[in-house]
């Protein structure tokens, strides 16, 4: 199939996604404009102008889970290890609603410090002296886990499947299963949350079928978000001389999500802006509509090294908040005012 047929055949809904999806991510650098431009004609279609703002608090760089890709795994003993204390991330929390920010998320590794009663106790606190939306992404954890965290106020959860191919899964995660992290992401759904997953681009041995499938498998999951970054190889994990994902493939895959998914949250992530002082801008130019800016205190910020070269490590929640406002607008964009929740009964509708 030639790109325009597939690019048509994407834009009028003529075919299941699954003729065109891979035919698409595997698009040469002449075609790969028009595929932007097509997303960002479902997002405007889809959701507006408006970008979402989410601001993130990585609490703790503890991790049980030794994931090949990321720096934050436990066997990399350099790693700088850390956690806020729950009145921390409650003040933390604070300050970004005075920022400005109607929604936080609670990032960090899988660290089993935080109890399922520690955490409740942070997202009670927060939802009692702020009126943010809470995501949490803190990993697998039990369904009780999540239905209690779920009863105490948190609105979304983001779990990235990071690859369904179940040899590629394998290789990354010595010691998770695919399965398993499929069960976390229905339990999720099926308690309630606003749902988030997503993928990486350019792991080793990834090609644009599996992306493909990775598509395919998250809307029949009925993700209302998806987060996709570039692999950006670490120095302190196996994969330390991968060649890594890149900016324009990532921008493929966020173009297709938008056509897949024309009422998602797509967020244009940290990864692509590490990659390229532009790169969140250009997320944001062909179907993305989330930004994630970090609100974590500035002292701490270098120790959350899930990939090297990570940006702002040196600035402040107030200076992020004034870098992206000014992103944003310089696009011709708005920034959302509301809390951001994803839209239910449009996405009801969505394609298949
Ligand atoms: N490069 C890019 N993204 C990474 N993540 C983890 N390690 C890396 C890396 N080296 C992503 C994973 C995880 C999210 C929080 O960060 O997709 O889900
Ligand atoms: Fe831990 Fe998440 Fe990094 Fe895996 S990706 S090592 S679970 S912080
Ligand atoms: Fe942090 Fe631009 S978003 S300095």
């Amino acid at each position: 199939m030639t790109f325009d047929e597939a690019l048509g055949l994407a834009t009028t809904g003529a075919a299941p996604a699954e003729a065109w999806l891979a035919p698409l991510l595997a698009c040469g650098d002449d075609d790969a404009p028009r595929l932007y431009a097509a997303g960002d004609a479902a997002r405007q279609a889809g959701v507006g102008s408006d970008v979402h703002l989410r601001g993130l608090i990585e609490f703790s760089s503890y991790c049980r889970k030794d994931c090949a890709y990321c720096g934050l795994r436990r066997t990399n003993r350099v790693a700088q290890r850390y956690r806020l204390d729950i009145d921390a991330i409650v003040a933390t929390a604070r300050e970004a609603e005075a920022l400005g920010y109607r929604s936080v998320v609670l990032q960090s590794g899988e660290d089993v410090w935080f109890t399922p009663a520690r955490l409740e106790a942070a997202i009670r606190d927060i939802k009692e002296s702020t009126d943010l939306a809470i995501a949490l992404s803190v990993g697998e954890r039990d369904r009780e886990t999540y239905q209690r965290w779920f009863d105490a106020g948190a609105d979304r959860y983001l779990l990235r499947i990071e690859t369904t191919d179940p040899a590629l899964f394998a290789a990354l995660h010595p010691d998770d299963d695919l399965a398993a992290r499929m069960a976390c992401l229905y339990a999720l759904r099926d308690i309630g949350y606003q749902l988030g997953t997503g993928v990486m681009v350019g792991l080793p041995g990834q090609t644009p079928e599996m992306l493909a499938r990775d598509v395919i498998w998250m809307h029949d999951l009925g993700a209302e978000m998806i987060g996709v970054g570039p692999f950006i190889p670490h120095p302190g994990t196996p994969l330390a001389d991968a060649a890594g994902g890149t900016v324009e493939g990532t921008l493929r895959l966020v173009a297709v999500l938008r056509l897949v998914f024309p009422h998602a949250h797509l967020p244009a992530t940290t990864a692509m802006g590490t990659l390229h002082p532009l790169g969140r801008e250009r997320a944001l130019e062909a179907g993305a509509n989330v930004m994630m800016p970090n609100v974590t205190p500035t002292e701490i910020r270098p120790k959350y090294e899930i990939y090297p070269g990570k940006i702002c490590l040196a600035d402040d929640a107030r200076h992020c908040r004034g870098c992206i406002t000014g992103r944003i607008v310089g696009l011709g964009r708005t920034i959302g005012t509301d809390h951001g929740h994803v839209k239910r009964v449009k996405a009801e509708q969505e394609m298949d």
